[in-house]
């Protein structure tokens, strides 16, 4: 029988996934934890369920964020030492989560991104319209060199009904990355039944806490009992490990 058919309501572990390449741990620089007692708290938490290894990505977003990698690796540095000093052990490090907009296509520069691991570019969509301008930057990220990384696929609700829109996503080289709450219906059904749908099919690359906030655990591991994820997870097919270096 197949493993989703068994009853099993344990949560799985993330020591397998290891890195987790998307969260807002930097306070006060985006919608993320707001102290860096919660970054630190936020740190335990996500080490207690299993990862070694935190990437996290602060929005730059040139109407609500406009982040640099200035201040994202000053912020950084100050969650590193208090990690540090409270003896979390787990390594943190960090990118960003560009949001695709004019100003981010037409600002676009290699020299002035703050990739993971020199190599991976992660970028948000709208939630409410369809972007216009996706597969240009797509071209442009691959140009510089990057691998695009396209956040949470799965709470697109203009391509719910669109699934090829995934599939032709991957087919230009883009690596998609869900987030492990919408397997428990923090963003909804919809969203929940799609991220399964891109599961069970085999198109999902990455996994991404996208933590905000430490009340963000409690969905965590509701997620972490749901079959599909569990599957997904224990397949091996997850390519996390590649973003942290060697
Ligand atoms: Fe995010």
């Amino acid at each position: 029988m197949l493993n989703i058919f068994k009853k099993n309501n344990s949560p799985i572990r993330l020591d397998q996934v290891g890195v987790d390449m998307h969260s807002h741990l930097i306070p006060g620089i985006d919608d993320g934890v707001g102290s860096l007692e919660e970054s630190v708290e936020s740190a335990k938490l996500l080490y207690n369920i299993g990862y070694k290894h935190v990437i996290t990505t602060p929005h730059i977003m040139a109407d609500y964020y406009p982040n640099t990698p200035e201040i994202i690796k000053n912020g950084l540095a100050e969650v590193q030492k208090a990690v540090k000093e409270a003896n979390i052990p787990i390594t943190i490090d960090a990118a960003a989560e560009y949001y695709l907009d004019y100003t981010f296509y037409e600002n676009f520069k290699k020299e002035n991104l703050l990739p993971i691991n020199d190599k991976f570019l992660l970028f948000e969509l709208s939630f409410l319209n369809p972007p216009q301008i996706l597969n240009e930057m797509i071209f442009k990220i691959q140009t510089a060199g990057f691998v695009p990384i396209l956040a949470h696929p799965e709470r697109y609700s203009y391509w719910f009904r669109d699934f090829q829109k995934f599939r032709d996503l991957k087919d230009r080289g883009v690596w998609l990355q869900a987030n492990i709450n919408s397997f428990a219906n923090e963003y909804g059904v919809p969203t929940r039944k799609l991220a399964e749908k891109l599961a069970r099919e085999g198109l999902i690359d990455l996994l991404g806490s996208d933590f905000h906030r430490i009340q963000h655990i409690q969905s965590m591991q509701k997620a972490l009992t749901n079959n599909h994820l569990k599957n997904l997870i224990s397949s091996g097919q997850l390519k996390n490990y590649m973003l942290a270096p060697e």
